[in-house]
Parts: C-alpha cells; sequence; structure tokens
C-alpha cells in the first residue's frame, strides 16, 4: 500500500515541495528502486503538452494548454535525462502531446543521442514526419519510432483525430521512418467499443501488409472529457477472439519481462506482429519499470499517480545533479503499487494523458 499524500490544488496536481525520503538503504547508485522492489529502467519524458490532433480518448477541442514559461527549457529536458542515465534509465521514450510541435525537437535528439540510452524511442501521431529530418534524427541516435493510428477508414480516422487527416498520412510515414533506417516501427491503435472494435481483424491485416508491429491498446481512463466507461473498454481477450476469427496467431516471449504487451506473430509466417497493451483487464503494474517526467518538469511515478514531485524549482534554482538525482529517488520511493482502476474508488488523475505523455 502507498501512503495516501494530500491532492495538491491547482490546474493538475501541484507538487509540494519534497516528497518522503526514500530510506538512505533504499537508494543504490545507478540503481533506482522503488518500494515495493521494482527497479525503474524506463522514462517517458514529454516534451510538450500541445498537439494537432484531439482526439476524442484524449484531448478535448477547448483543452487548455499549460503557459509556455511553465515547460523545462532544452537545457532543462537534457539535465532531466542525463540524471536519468546515472540513475540506472536504460529506455527513453520522447512523448507529448505531440512532440514532432517542440521546436527544439532536433537538438534535443542530437542531445538525447550523445547520452546513449540502450533505446531511445519516440511515440508521434506521425502528421508532420514528412516535415522532420527522419535521417539525421537516425543518425543522431533515435533508435525507434510509434505511430497513432486509430482506423482504418477515412471518416473514421477524422472523427476520432477531429481533424482531416487520414490512413494514409500513416502510411505514408510508416514508409519514410522505414526509409530512414527505423526498425521495428510499431503502430498504436485505441480500441474503443462502438467506435473502431469493428476493425480489429484489419488492423491485424495492415499489420501484414505493411510488416509492421500493430499494437492494440484497450481504452484507459485518462481523456480530458472524462467519457470512459469501463463497458467502453475492449479487453485483450476480446480483441485476440476478432484476431483469431480471421489469422491463426503464435505468441511470442516477452522481449522484455516489463513489457507492457503481449506479443504475437502470424502462424503461416506472414510478415508484421501483433502486441496487445491489456492495461485495464490485465494489468502490468507488478513489473513495471517506468517513470515519467511531464513537459513542465513534474515526476510522475505512475500514469494514473495523484502525486507528482516539481522538479522546475530545482532546475532553476541552481541544484546540483547529485540534488536532482536524490530527488527523483525520493519521487519514485512514492510510487504506487498499481492503478486500481478495478477498484470501487478509483479514481483517474486531474492530468491527462496529452499532458502526462503516453
Ligand atoms: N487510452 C489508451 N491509450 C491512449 N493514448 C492516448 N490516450 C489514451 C487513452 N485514453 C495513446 C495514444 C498514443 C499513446 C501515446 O497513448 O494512442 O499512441
Ligand atoms: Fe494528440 Fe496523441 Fe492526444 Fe491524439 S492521443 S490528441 S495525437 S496527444
Amino acid at each position: 500500500m502507498s501512503i495516501a499524500l494530500p491532492v495538491m490544488p491547482s490546474q493538475f496536481a501541484e507538487a509540494p515541495s519534497r516528497p518522503v525520503a526514500a530510506p538512505p538503504n533504499a537508494k543504490r547508485p545507478g540503481r533506482l528502486i522503488d518500494s515495493h522492489g521494482r527497479t525503474i529502467r524506463d522514462l517517458r519524458l514529454s516534451v510538450t503538452d500541445r498537439c494537432n490532433y484531439r482526439c476524442v480518448y484524449c484531448m478535448d477541442p477547448d483543452f487548455r494548454y499549460m503557459p509556455k514559461q511553465q515547460l523545462l527549457s532544452l537545457s532543462e529536458y537534457v539535465t532531466v535525462a542525463r540524471v536519468c542515465a546515472s540513475l540506472g534509465i536504460q529506455k527513453l521514450r520522447i512523448t507529448g502531446g505531440e512532440p514532432t510541435l517542440y521546436p527544439q525537437l532536433n537538438e534535443l535528439i542530437a542531445e538525447l543521442g550523445r547520452l546513449e540510452f540502450g533505446d531511445l524511442a519516440m511515440t508521434t501521431n506521425g502528421s508532420l514526419l514528412q516535415h522532420m529530418p527522419l535521417e539525421q534524427w537516425r543518425r543522431d541516435g533515435l533508435h525507434r519510432i510509434t505511430l497513432s493510428l486509430d482506423s482504418l477508414r477515412p471518416q473514421r480516422v477524422a472523427k476520432i483525430t477531429r481533424t482531416n487527416t487520414t490512413a494514409q498520412t500513416v502510411v505514408d510515414a510508416i514508409h519514410l521512418a522505414r526509409d530512414a533506417g527505423f526498425d521495428p516501427i510499431k503502430v498504436n491503435a485505441v480500441i474503443m467499443r462502438g467506435v473502431n472494435d469493428d476493425e480489429i481483424a484489419d488492423f491485424a491485416d495492415f499489420a501484414r501488409e505493411h510488416a509492421i508491429t500493430i499494437r492494440l491498446i484497450e481504452f484507459m481512463p485518462l481523456d480530458s472529457s472524462r467519457a470512459w466507461r469501463r463497458t467502453d473498454v475492449v479487453s485483450a481477450d476480446e480483441m485476440l477472439q476478432s484476431i483469431t476469427g480471421r489469422h491463426k496467431l503464435v505468441p511470442l516471449d516477452r522481449d522484455d519481462p516489463s513489457s507492457t504487451s503481449l506479443n504475437f506473430s502470424f502462424a503461416d509466417g506472414a510478415a508484421g506482429r501483433i502486441g496487445i497493451i491489456a492495461s485495464v483487464t490485465r494489468p502490468f503494474c507488478g513489473a513495471c519499470s517506468r517513470l515519467r517526467i511531464t513537459a513542465d518538469g513534474k515526476v510522475r511515478p505512475c500514469l494514473f499517480s495523484h502525486k507528482e514531485w516539481d522538479l522546475r524549482p530545482l532546475l532553476r534554482g541552481g541544484a546540483t545533479d547529485d540534488d536532482i538525482a536524490g530527488f527523483i529517488a525520493d519521487s519514485m520511493w512514492t510510487k504506487q503499487a498499481g492503478h486500481g482502476i478495478g477498484s470501487q474508488d478509483f479514481e483517474p488523475p486531474a492530468r491527462t494523458m496529452s499532458a502526462i505523455g503516453g
């Protein structure tokens, strides 16, 4: 059980000055651990809360962004990443909002590339990739790109994203990313009942056709409209049933024990893979190795944290890397055991997906 600290008032949960300190014997150089014995190796760094889409499961049309001056600067993001690397973080994923809207993304990728994470990846909606220097990113050390596509039907894509984008934009982005040397390419689809759950097997065909990994994600209560209902969630079991009605699948071993997805290849040897992210019906909290840092510099030990810890005063107040590392370690010590979406008293966090980072 994690200790419930007061929820902090403000647009989002505002951080108190300092998390409860982790016991000294819990602090090991180069290793970040929480009070439930999990080792934290995976950082999701959000670099903007802005987005050019308004996906129905994420952001309301009238969603209010954070004031620009609250967002971290390039050098502050780099400091955060450098300190996390010193704490044993091996994977860094750049997220948003939509990270391609971050004006200094190219410089950031170059700086993060120099930190030599084992895995440096980015999640993007793909809409602006044709304007991005993908080959330069690859040379600078970005390893992987994950795209988002929630329907293969033009009118539906428009309805879900509330833009006039089409699936072709993402198909073009797949080709651009592949030509630049990114491999494997993953495409995320959030499956919602009555919205796109009739396309699950079509997504499997899409994975085969384009030789990509399609990741079918259970809808989580992180939408800013607060419209999520448990009944809207299409379970991993239902998704599997839909696909196996058309294709025989072979389960694959998890490439990494903290991996969030159930992975499958096609029994007939076709290219492409399926990953199912069953965050709601089969939570993987016990093996979670993640830490999130928001674009405005809040440490969020869990996607569903009600408590977040503000790094900005340290970053702007002349703190040393050691001070920042200690603060992050103390923050992570408060990581909750699980999200508890299934429990009676579950409350979604005040901060919603686009302001957290996926
Ligand atoms: N539930 C599940 N996935 C979501 N994403 C955004 N909001 C939600 C939600 N409510 C996904 C996006 C993107 C990734 C960053 O997070 O589809 O692929
Ligand atoms: Fe933008 Fe991603 Fe949220 Fe869609 S899910 S509105 S693309 S941040």
